[in-house]
Protein backbone atom coordinates (compact mmCIF):
# COMPACT_ATOMS: atom_id res chain seq x y z
CA UNK A 1 0.00 0.00 0.00
CA UNK A 2 1.19 3.68 -0.74
CA UNK A 3 2.04 5.97 2.12
CA UNK A 4 1.38 9.43 1.24
CA UNK A 5 2.87 11.90 3.23
CA UNK A 6 3.58 15.86 3.39
CA UNK A 7 4.25 18.50 5.85
CA UNK A 8 2.91 21.92 6.17
CA UNK A 9 4.67 25.05 7.39
CA UNK A 10 2.89 26.72 9.76
CA UNK A 11 2.84 30.22 8.98
CA UNK A 12 -0.21 31.22 10.24
CA UNK A 13 -3.73 31.77 9.02
CA UNK A 14 -4.53 31.24 5.52
CA UNK A 15 -6.05 33.35 2.80
CA UNK A 16 -8.41 32.52 -0.27
CA UNK A 17 -5.19 31.72 -2.10
CA UNK A 18 -3.90 29.23 0.00
CA UNK A 19 -7.45 27.06 0.78
CA UNK A 20 -8.02 26.89 -2.97
CA UNK A 21 -5.02 26.31 -4.74
CA UNK A 22 -3.76 24.40 -1.50
CA UNK A 23 -5.40 23.04 1.15
CA UNK A 24 -8.97 21.99 -0.15
CA UNK A 25 -7.05 19.82 -2.96
CA UNK A 26 -4.98 18.29 -0.37
CA UNK A 27 -8.11 17.53 1.79
CA UNK A 28 -9.93 16.12 -0.54
CA UNK A 29 -7.06 13.51 -1.71
CA UNK A 30 -6.19 12.33 2.13
CA UNK A 31 -10.21 12.07 2.50
CA UNK A 32 -11.10 10.28 -0.58
CA UNK A 33 -7.62 7.95 -0.86
CA UNK A 34 -7.93 4.20 0.30
CA UNK A 35 -3.85 4.39 0.61
CA UNK A 36 -2.46 6.08 4.46
CA UNK A 37 -2.01 9.24 4.43
CA UNK A 38 0.20 11.07 6.59
CA UNK A 39 -0.37 15.07 6.93
CA UNK A 40 1.95 17.18 9.55
CA UNK A 41 2.65 20.56 10.98
CA UNK A 42 6.03 21.16 10.13
CA UNK A 43 6.67 23.10 13.44
CA UNK A 44 10.24 22.32 14.20
CA UNK A 45 11.14 23.65 10.40
CA UNK A 46 8.94 26.98 11.33
CA UNK A 47 11.86 27.35 13.77
CA UNK A 48 14.28 28.20 11.39
CA UNK A 49 12.21 31.19 10.38
CA UNK A 50 10.21 32.43 13.86
CA UNK A 51 12.74 32.83 16.90
CA UNK A 52 9.28 33.74 18.67
CA UNK A 53 7.47 31.11 21.39
CA UNK A 54 3.80 32.96 21.27
CA UNK A 55 3.98 33.53 17.53
CA UNK A 56 4.93 29.70 17.20
CA UNK A 57 2.56 28.02 19.22
CA UNK A 58 0.14 30.23 18.06
CA UNK A 59 0.44 29.60 14.33
CA UNK A 60 1.00 25.51 14.99
CA UNK A 61 -2.01 25.74 16.83
CA UNK A 62 -3.95 27.73 14.32
CA UNK A 63 -2.73 25.42 11.06
CA UNK A 64 -3.98 22.56 13.13
CA UNK A 65 -7.53 24.38 13.21
CA UNK A 66 -7.33 25.45 9.83
CA UNK A 67 -6.61 22.15 8.34
CA UNK A 68 -9.65 20.30 9.95
CA UNK A 69 -12.28 23.44 10.00
CA UNK A 70 -11.75 22.44 6.15
CA UNK A 71 -12.76 18.82 6.87
CA UNK A 72 -9.70 16.95 7.35
CA UNK A 73 -10.67 13.69 9.13
CA UNK A 74 -8.23 12.82 11.32
CA UNK A 75 -9.29 9.32 12.00
CA UNK A 76 -8.61 8.52 8.21
CA UNK A 77 -5.29 10.80 7.85
CA UNK A 78 -2.58 10.81 10.65
CA UNK A 79 -2.72 14.14 11.58
CA UNK A 80 0.06 15.40 14.17
CA UNK A 81 2.84 17.45 14.82
CA UNK A 82 6.30 17.26 13.89
CA UNK A 83 7.76 17.87 17.10
CA UNK A 84 5.54 14.81 18.53
CA UNK A 85 7.59 12.45 16.96
CA UNK A 86 11.24 12.76 18.74
CA UNK A 87 12.38 9.94 16.10
CA UNK A 88 12.33 12.25 13.50
CA UNK A 89 14.87 14.50 15.37
CA UNK A 90 17.21 11.61 16.05
CA UNK A 91 17.12 10.02 12.63
CA UNK A 92 17.67 13.31 11.46
CA UNK A 93 21.52 13.42 12.73
CA UNK A 94 22.18 9.85 11.72
CA UNK A 95 21.19 10.88 8.20
CA UNK A 96 23.18 13.86 8.37
CA UNK A 97 26.05 11.72 9.16
CA UNK A 98 25.37 9.68 5.51
CA UNK A 99 24.33 12.98 3.63
CA UNK A 100 27.02 14.67 1.52
CA UNK A 101 27.33 18.45 2.76
CA UNK A 102 27.88 19.60 -0.66
CA UNK A 103 24.25 18.43 -1.66
CA UNK A 104 23.20 20.78 1.03
CA UNK A 105 25.68 23.84 -0.41
CA UNK A 106 23.75 23.41 -3.60
CA UNK A 107 20.23 23.42 -1.83
CA UNK A 108 18.26 26.17 -3.37
CA UNK A 109 16.86 28.04 -0.12
CA UNK A 110 20.38 28.30 1.46
CA UNK A 111 21.89 29.64 -1.68
CA UNK A 112 19.17 32.08 -1.70
CA UNK A 113 20.01 33.14 1.62
CA UNK A 114 23.61 33.80 0.93
CA UNK A 115 22.61 35.07 -2.65
CA UNK A 116 20.67 37.64 -0.79
CA UNK A 117 23.66 38.44 2.03
CA UNK A 118 26.01 38.90 -1.24
CA UNK A 119 23.13 41.42 -2.92
CA UNK A 120 22.95 43.42 0.05
CA UNK A 121 27.33 43.83 0.23
CA UNK A 122 27.54 41.55 3.20
CA UNK A 123 31.09 40.95 4.01
CA UNK A 124 30.29 37.26 5.53
CA UNK A 125 27.97 35.69 2.99
CA UNK A 126 26.79 33.25 5.86
CA UNK A 127 25.98 35.92 8.19
CA UNK A 128 22.50 35.08 10.06
CA UNK A 129 22.30 31.54 8.37
CA UNK A 130 21.68 29.08 11.12
CA UNK A 131 22.91 25.46 11.17
CA UNK A 132 19.37 24.92 11.24
CA UNK A 133 18.38 26.48 7.88
CA UNK A 134 21.79 24.87 6.31
CA UNK A 135 20.53 21.26 7.16
CA UNK A 136 16.51 22.22 6.72
CA UNK A 137 16.65 19.44 3.95
CA UNK A 138 18.26 17.03 6.13
CA UNK A 139 14.90 17.31 8.69
CA UNK A 140 12.54 17.14 6.19
CA UNK A 141 14.16 13.60 4.29
CA UNK A 142 14.12 12.38 8.25
CA UNK A 143 10.31 13.31 7.76
CA UNK A 144 9.56 11.41 4.81
CA UNK A 145 11.58 8.58 5.88
CA UNK A 146 11.10 8.37 9.07
CA UNK A 147 7.65 6.98 8.55
CA UNK A 148 8.88 5.10 5.20
CA UNK A 149 6.58 7.09 2.63
CA UNK A 150 5.90 6.63 -0.85
CA UNK A 151 4.77 9.22 -2.30
CA UNK A 152 5.42 13.33 -1.45
CA UNK A 153 2.76 15.45 -2.74
CA UNK A 154 4.43 18.72 -2.58
CA UNK A 155 4.52 22.46 -4.92
CA UNK A 156 7.21 22.52 -7.29
CA UNK A 157 9.59 24.65 -5.16
CA UNK A 158 10.32 21.55 -2.72
CA UNK A 159 11.34 18.99 -5.76
CA UNK A 160 14.66 19.41 -4.97
CA UNK A 161 14.29 18.77 -1.03
CA UNK A 162 12.74 15.59 -2.35
CA UNK A 163 15.85 14.62 -4.56
CA UNK A 164 17.95 15.21 -2.03
CA UNK A 165 15.73 12.59 0.19
CA UNK A 166 16.22 10.23 -2.46
CA UNK A 167 19.61 10.69 -2.64
CA UNK A 168 20.02 10.61 0.98
CA UNK A 169 17.53 7.13 1.28
CA UNK A 170 19.83 5.57 -1.62
CA UNK A 171 22.71 6.05 -0.16
CA UNK A 172 21.53 4.42 3.31
CA UNK A 173 20.13 1.59 1.66
CA UNK A 174 23.60 0.82 0.02
CA UNK A 175 25.74 1.07 2.85
CA UNK A 176 23.55 -0.70 5.51
CA UNK A 177 20.60 -2.29 4.27
CA UNK A 178 17.33 -2.03 2.35
CA UNK A 179 15.19 -0.13 5.16
CA UNK A 180 13.80 2.87 3.54
CA UNK A 181 11.62 3.15 0.77
CA UNK A 182 12.70 5.60 -1.90
CA UNK A 183 9.65 8.14 -2.09
CA UNK A 184 8.39 9.49 -4.97
CA UNK A 185 7.33 13.13 -5.14
CA UNK A 186 4.37 14.19 -6.62
CA UNK A 187 4.22 17.53 -8.29
CA UNK A 188 1.17 19.79 -7.95
CA UNK A 189 0.56 22.01 -10.10
CA UNK A 190 -0.93 24.25 -7.98
CA UNK A 191 -3.85 26.66 -9.35
CA UNK A 192 -3.15 30.20 -8.89
CA UNK A 193 -6.10 32.64 -7.99
CA UNK A 194 -5.71 36.64 -8.37
CA UNK A 195 -5.35 39.09 -5.33
CA UNK A 196 -7.15 42.43 -5.25
CA UNK A 197 -4.42 43.80 -7.50
CA UNK A 198 -4.66 41.21 -10.17
CA UNK A 199 -1.25 39.61 -9.14
CA UNK A 200 -0.67 36.50 -7.40
CA UNK A 201 -2.60 36.49 -4.30
CA UNK A 202 0.08 36.48 -1.62
CA UNK A 203 0.88 37.95 1.51
CA UNK A 204 3.50 39.59 0.57
CA UNK A 205 1.81 41.71 -1.92
CA UNK A 206 -0.87 43.24 0.58
CA UNK A 207 -3.17 41.58 -1.64
CA UNK A 208 -4.57 38.94 -0.32
CA UNK A 209 -8.50 38.05 0.51
CA UNK A 210 -8.63 36.77 4.58
CA UNK A 211 -10.85 34.06 5.44
CA UNK A 212 -11.14 34.03 9.17
CA UNK A 213 -10.77 37.68 9.81
CA UNK A 214 -14.78 38.40 10.26
CA UNK A 215 -17.12 39.66 7.62
CA UNK A 216 -15.92 43.14 8.35
CA UNK A 217 -12.49 42.87 6.87
CA UNK A 218 -13.71 40.16 4.38
CA UNK A 219 -15.77 43.38 2.66
CA UNK A 220 -12.97 45.64 3.21
CA UNK A 221 -10.84 43.31 0.51
CA UNK A 222 -13.85 42.52 -1.65
CA UNK A 223 -14.16 46.25 -2.09
CA UNK A 224 -10.31 46.92 -2.65
CA UNK A 225 -10.32 44.52 -5.68
CA UNK A 226 -9.12 46.78 -8.67
CA UNK A 227 -11.87 47.38 -11.26
CA UNK A 228 -12.03 49.93 -14.19
CA UNK A 229 -13.56 53.38 -14.06
CA UNK A 230 -17.23 52.25 -16.59
CA UNK A 231 -20.50 53.43 -14.99
CA UNK A 232 -23.75 51.23 -14.00
CA UNK A 233 -25.39 50.85 -17.14
CA UNK A 234 -22.29 49.99 -19.50
CA UNK A 235 -21.72 46.39 -20.54
CA UNK A 236 -18.73 44.98 -18.66
CA UNK A 237 -16.46 42.15 -20.44
CA UNK A 238 -15.77 39.64 -18.18
CA UNK A 239 -12.35 38.44 -19.20
CA UNK A 240 -9.20 39.87 -18.42
CA UNK A 241 -11.33 41.29 -15.20
CA UNK A 242 -10.10 40.54 -11.68
CA UNK A 243 -13.52 40.37 -10.00
CA UNK A 244 -14.24 38.19 -12.98
CA UNK A 245 -11.39 35.95 -12.20
CA UNK A 246 -11.74 35.90 -8.16
CA UNK A 247 -15.37 34.92 -8.42
CA UNK A 248 -14.49 32.11 -10.96
CA UNK A 249 -11.72 30.73 -8.40
CA UNK A 250 -14.69 29.64 -5.62
CA UNK A 251 -18.43 29.97 -7.47
CA UNK A 252 -20.27 27.07 -8.69
CA UNK A 253 -21.05 27.34 -12.16
CA UNK A 254 -24.72 28.54 -11.87
CA UNK A 255 -23.31 31.52 -9.79
CA UNK A 256 -20.98 32.09 -12.22
CA UNK A 257 -23.38 31.96 -14.89
CA UNK A 258 -25.57 34.86 -13.38
CA UNK A 259 -22.84 37.13 -12.75
CA UNK A 260 -21.34 37.07 -16.06
CA UNK A 261 -25.31 37.70 -17.24
CA UNK A 262 -25.23 41.01 -14.96
CA UNK A 263 -21.83 42.11 -16.28
CA UNK A 264 -23.67 41.88 -19.80
CA UNK A 265 -26.46 43.78 -18.30
CA UNK A 266 -24.44 46.44 -17.57
CA UNK A 267 -24.23 46.18 -13.36
CA UNK A 268 -22.45 48.19 -11.54
CA UNK A 269 -19.12 47.85 -9.67
CA UNK A 270 -20.17 48.21 -6.46
CA UNK A 271 -23.02 45.76 -6.76
CA UNK A 272 -21.27 42.88 -8.41
CA UNK A 273 -18.59 43.58 -5.46
CA UNK A 274 -21.61 43.08 -3.44
CA UNK A 275 -22.39 39.93 -4.78
CA UNK A 276 -19.25 38.35 -4.91
CA UNK A 277 -18.76 39.51 -1.15
CA UNK A 278 -22.42 38.22 -0.16
CA UNK A 279 -21.47 34.78 -2.12
CA UNK A 280 -18.04 34.14 -0.49
CA UNK A 281 -19.10 34.99 2.95
CA UNK A 282 -21.34 32.42 2.92
CA UNK A 283 -19.24 29.69 1.64
CA UNK A 284 -16.63 30.95 4.76
CA UNK A 285 -19.54 31.59 7.37
CA UNK A 286 -19.54 27.79 8.38
CA UNK A 287 -15.69 27.39 8.51
CA UNK A 288 -14.87 30.53 10.17
CA UNK A 289 -17.42 29.58 13.06
CA UNK A 290 -16.11 25.79 12.96
CA UNK A 291 -12.34 27.38 12.90
CA UNK A 292 -13.35 29.58 16.33
CA UNK A 293 -14.96 26.68 17.87
CA UNK A 294 -12.30 24.72 17.80
CA UNK A 295 -9.56 27.81 18.55
CA UNK A 296 -11.40 27.58 21.62
CA UNK A 297 -11.36 23.77 22.52
CA UNK A 298 -7.51 23.55 22.75
CA UNK A 299 -7.68 19.88 24.55
CA UNK A 300 -9.52 18.77 22.17
CA UNK A 301 -7.63 19.82 19.30
CA UNK A 302 -4.21 18.77 21.72
CA UNK A 303 -5.77 15.52 22.29
CA UNK A 304 -6.42 14.55 17.97
CA UNK A 305 -2.04 15.66 17.83
CA UNK A 306 -1.47 13.61 20.54
CA UNK A 307 -3.65 10.34 19.67
CA UNK A 308 -2.40 10.45 15.96
CA UNK A 309 1.24 11.28 17.20
CA UNK A 310 0.94 7.86 19.05
CA UNK A 311 0.22 6.02 16.27
CA UNK A 312 2.54 7.00 14.14
CA UNK A 313 5.18 6.72 16.75
CA UNK A 314 3.91 2.55 16.95
CA UNK A 315 5.81 2.94 12.96
CA UNK A 316 8.29 5.11 14.15
CA UNK A 317 9.90 3.89 17.19
CA UNK A 318 10.42 0.29 15.55
CA UNK A 319 11.91 1.79 12.49
CA UNK A 320 14.41 3.99 14.27
CA UNK A 321 15.33 0.46 15.97
CA UNK A 322 15.77 -1.05 13.12
CA UNK A 323 18.01 1.87 11.56
CA UNK A 324 20.39 2.23 14.73
CA UNK A 325 21.17 -1.60 14.82
CA UNK A 326 22.16 -1.74 11.25
CA UNK A 327 24.65 1.25 12.21
CA UNK A 328 25.83 0.19 15.20
CA UNK A 329 24.48 2.56 17.49
CA UNK A 330 22.27 -0.06 19.60
CA UNK A 331 22.52 -1.60 22.58
CA UNK A 332 25.06 -4.47 22.70
N1 LIG B 1 9.38 22.22 3.26
C1 LIG B 1 7.97 22.06 3.05
C2 LIG B 1 7.37 23.40 2.62
O1 LIG B 1 7.95 24.43 2.89
C3 LIG B 1 7.26 21.58 4.30
C4 LIG B 1 7.73 20.22 4.70
C5 LIG B 1 8.50 19.93 5.80
C6 LIG B 1 7.48 19.01 4.01
N2 LIG B 1 8.73 18.59 5.84
C7 LIG B 1 8.15 17.99 4.76
C8 LIG B 1 6.79 18.68 2.83
C9 LIG B 1 8.10 16.65 4.35
C10 LIG B 1 6.76 17.34 2.44
C11 LIG B 1 7.41 16.35 3.20
O2 LIG B 1 6.33 23.41 2.03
Amino acid sequence: MAKILTGIQSTGTPHLGNILGAIIPAVDMANSTNDESYLFIANMHSLTQIKDEKILKENTFSTAATWLAFGLDPEKTYFYRQSDIPEVSELAWILSCVAEKGLLNRSHAYKAATDLNKENGKKDVEEGISAGLFSYPILMASDILCPNATHVPVGKDQQQHLEITRDIAEKFNKKFGNIFNIPEAVINEEKTVLGTDGRKMSKSYNNIIPLLSGEDELKKSVMKIITNSQEPGEKKEWEDNILSSIYSSFADEQSIKELQNKFTDGIGWGDAKKIVFEELNKLLTPIREKHAELKSKENYLEEILQSNAKKVRAFTKPLLEEVKSSIGISKF
